[in-house]
């Protein structure tokens, strides 16, 4: 370098061509500026950007996704600059109100609005999905969930973004964006790494996706997606329970419990002194558990809470169903799964149960996380809410349950032994931007991961190509721009998926 300089600066003519380079650097500098003072329009800005709000079942975030513009085709690394939480329940919950499902996403709007410069904000796409709660509702009622579908879209359209639809997304597809965010942002996809696995459990559904040696889809072909992502081919398992995420999974608890149709339940999932008048109707009015409503029940029936993590642990092992597989392996339900293979990352409420339990230590003895349960199930109901006074009630009367529902669906649904629980990591974010299905989602939507290394001849279509298996749709699927309708939902639904 300095040899270099030396060299340089002993050429005669260097000095006048500096001047002259900087010079000109100068005055383009401020005719650059002048111009757009003068058009009062801002300087190019360094980024684009792209949108997705998730709309889960218990609540509806929005996150908002930064790349570097110059890069060429979006090839530049994708970050998640902001989000947002929408207040108020998830979409579904609108049934009856479709309208407000609508406004409630207003604050959110407005705030991405902020975020993103104007200048940018015609091209930027915004996408809306939709997970496991508006798949019940589209069981329970079609029509219903046409209308919230409608409201949402029409608020999107007002926005001034590029809004390219909202859709519900297929359990495959929700366990299989995970699995692309997490890899992606842990940049293992690009030197074909080997991967991580990913658990993601939310209100109404969970999924479990990971690559094994062993699996290429002969034996259950709707639990294979296929990827060719940077060059490299990817045979992976994905599963997505309907109604073991972890509200409809207490509520298929709560059903196998009072099927007999008492007035009171003691309850081994409830802190101690806890206790609540449940009503029959509330609480069988999901698909979920409909079928299985008693017959004659009072209005209501008394929960009382009796803080025993051991009873709790038998009682939520019996929403899982070990008595039938037509496979050479099932994990619960009939469902096939390969042997689990490599390191897992965990999210969405596994993150947020286990982190609100100081429970995110996995390399923790099996035995210590359970006496740890075990000590915080048998605390009294007043003890805790003075400990806890600012989380929401209905929070805090759950964490036991979830807490037990979670290791006993790692370790006895999906077969995580104390020895393969190490390889769980607890996640919330990955290098800034938080784990979960939407930026696997824009990514493909934005065509932003090529199926090619940068390098080479490009044989394949820029994109991230998908095939599902025999139940799946044909390269391409269903367009993206439009929710699905519920007849075209049985198409991409796995029969498993559907129903418990
Ligand atoms: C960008 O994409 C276009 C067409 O999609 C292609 O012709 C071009 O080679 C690509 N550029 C790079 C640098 O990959
Ligand atoms: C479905 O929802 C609509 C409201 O969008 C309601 O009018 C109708 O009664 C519901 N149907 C059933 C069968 O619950
Ligand atoms: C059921 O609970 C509601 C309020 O939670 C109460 O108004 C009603 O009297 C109760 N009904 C019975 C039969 O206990
Ligand atoms: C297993 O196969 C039998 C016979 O083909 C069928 O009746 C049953 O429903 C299957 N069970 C599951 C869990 O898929
Ligand atoms: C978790 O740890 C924090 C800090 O040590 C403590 O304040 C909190 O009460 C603990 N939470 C539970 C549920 O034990
Ligand atoms: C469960 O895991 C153990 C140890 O990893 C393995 O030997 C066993 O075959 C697995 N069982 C099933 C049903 O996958
Ligand atoms: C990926 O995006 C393309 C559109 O670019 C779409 O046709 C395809 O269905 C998407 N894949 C999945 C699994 O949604």
């Amino acid at each position: 370098m300095s040899e270099q300089r030396e060299m340089k600066e002993a050429s005669p003519g260097y000095r006048t061509v500096t001047i002259f380079v900087a010079g000109i650097a100068v005055i383009a500098l401020v005719a650059l500026v002048t111009v757009g003072v003068l058009q009062n329009k801002p300087l190019p800005q360094k980024y684009k950007y792209g949108i997705v709000m998730d709309a889960g079942s218990s609540h509806t975030a929005l996150y908002i996704y930064q790349w570097p513009a110059e890069k060429d085709n979006n090839t530049g690394r994708v970050t998640q600059t902001d989000s947002c939480r929408v207040d108020g329940p998830g979409i579904s919950s609108y049934a009856s109100n479709p309208r407000g499902a609508g406004e409630s996403l207003g604050d959110c709007m407005l705030k991405a609005r902020q975020a993103v410069p104007s200048s940018r904000h015609g091209e930027t796409p915004l996408y809306l999905g939709a997970t496991a709660g508006m798949r019940l509702l589209n069981i329970e009622n079609a029509s219903a969930s046409d209308a919230v579908f409608q409201a949402v879209e029409a608020a999107l359209h007002s926005s001034p973004f590029s809004f390219r639809g909202a859709r519900i997304l297929s359990g495959q597809e929700e366990g299989a964006f995970g699995w692309v965010t997490v890899n992606y942002l842990d940049d293992r996809l690009t030197q074909g790494q080997e991967t991580t696995g990913a658990l993601d459990l939310g209100g109404a559904s969970t999924q479990i996706s990971f690559v094994s040696a062993r699996f290429d889809g002969t034996e259950s072909p709707h639990n294979l997606m296929t990827f060719r992502l940077y060059g490299n081919d990817y045979n992976l398992y994905t599963h997505s329970y309907l109604c073991y995420g972890k509200d409809q999974a207490l509520r298929k608890m709560l059903a196998l419990q009072t099927a007999s149709g008492p007035t009171s339940l003691s309850d081994p999932c409830f802190h101690p002194g806890y206790i609540r008048t449940r009503d029959y109707s509330e609480l069988y009015a999901s698909p979920c558990v409909a079928r299985s409503k008693p017959q004659a029940s009072p209005r209501n029936f008394t929960l009382k809470g009796t803080g025993d993590f051991d009873s709790c642990r038998t009682a939520v092992k019996k929403i899982f169903d070990f008595s039938k597989c037509n496979f050479s392996r099932c994990s619960f339900n009939g469902v096939f799964q390969p042997e689990l293979q490599g390191s897992f990352g965990a999210f969405s409420a596994y993150y947020f149960v286990l982190d609100f339990l100081n429970l995110t230590d996995t390399s923790a003895p099996m035995e210590t996380i359970k006496d740890k349960l075990r000590e915080y199930c048998a605390t009294p109901w007043a003890d805790m809410q003075r400990q806890h006074p600012s989380t929401k009630v209905k929070y805090l009367a759950e964490y036991c349950f979830s807490g037990t529902y979670i290791l006993t669906l790692l370790t006895e649904g999906y077969n995580f032994t104390a020895d393969t629980f190490k390889e769980i990591t607890i996640i919330r974010k990955i290098k800034g931007s938080d784990a979960g299905w939407t930026l696997g989602y824009m990514l493909n939507l934005t065509n932003m991961i090529p199926a090619e290394a940068p390098d080479a001849p490009p044989a394949a279509p820029r994109r991230l190509r998908v095939h599902h298996g025999a139940h799946g749709p044909a390269a391409g699927g269903p367009s993206p721009l439009h929710h699905l309708h519920p007849q075209q939902d049985s198409v991409l639904q796995p029969a498993q998926d559907r129903m418990s």
